[in-house]
């Protein structure tokens, strides 16, 4: 267990300022580069949800994309995208989120989560928190249950954890 998050730990490589001065930026594309360390991410969520009776994982845009859809397969879950603005073609429903500079938009099909789904969202990291806040109301919006948030790495000094309220947050690997 030690072992697993270890080695997954070891692979996340940090490139300091980036994208601006100041941000170490925790590189998960280097995780990706080791078969082993994925595997054993994607194991590591796929034991903890496989009897937690999750119907949807839902992916935020664009690194939850990376680690949701085999999490959602093997736990025998709906995968929903959970996008940025303009790029779904369906009818959606959208959420304002504050970043560090300005304001983004998270959008999500109208019927892809259905109020009697029991949703995992996945995300690579939490920072601020605002990126899980915006995808946790998209779905409790429609109804939906939101189990669990489940992410690679937490920022333990941002806090973002206390933005998220009752809903836990699951993470293999603390930063700063
Ligand atoms: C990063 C990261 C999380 C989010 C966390 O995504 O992948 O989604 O920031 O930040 P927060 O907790 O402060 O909201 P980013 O918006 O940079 O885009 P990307 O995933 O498309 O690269
Ligand atoms: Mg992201």
């Amino acid at each position: 267990e030690d072992a697993r998050i270890k080695r997954i730990a070891s692979t996340i490589r940090v490139i300091p300022n980036f994208p601006k001065p100041g941000i170490m930026f925790q590189d998960i594309t280097t995780l990706l580069l080791d078969p082993t360390a994925f595997r054993d991410t994607v194991d590591m969520f796929v034991e903890r949800y496989r009897d937690k009776r999750i119907s949807v994982v839902a992916g935020v845009e664009a690194r939850g994309f990376i680690f949701g859809p085999p999490i959602a397969l093997a736990i025998g879950a709906k995968f929903v995208p959970l996008r940025k603005p303009k790029k779904l073609p369906g009818e959606v429903i959208s959420e304002e989120y504050t970043l560090e500079y300005g304001t983004d938009t998270m959008e999500m099909h109208v019927g892809a989560v259905q109020s009697n789904d029991r949703a995992l969202v996945i995300d690579d990291l939490i920072a601020t928190g605002g990126t899980l806040c915006a995808a946790i109301n998209l779905i409790e919006r429609v109804g939906a249950e939101v189990v669990e948030c489940g992410c690679v790495i937490e920022l333990t000094d941002l806090k973002g954890r206390e933005k998220l309220g009752n809903r836990p947050l699951f993470v293999l690997v603390k930063g700063t």
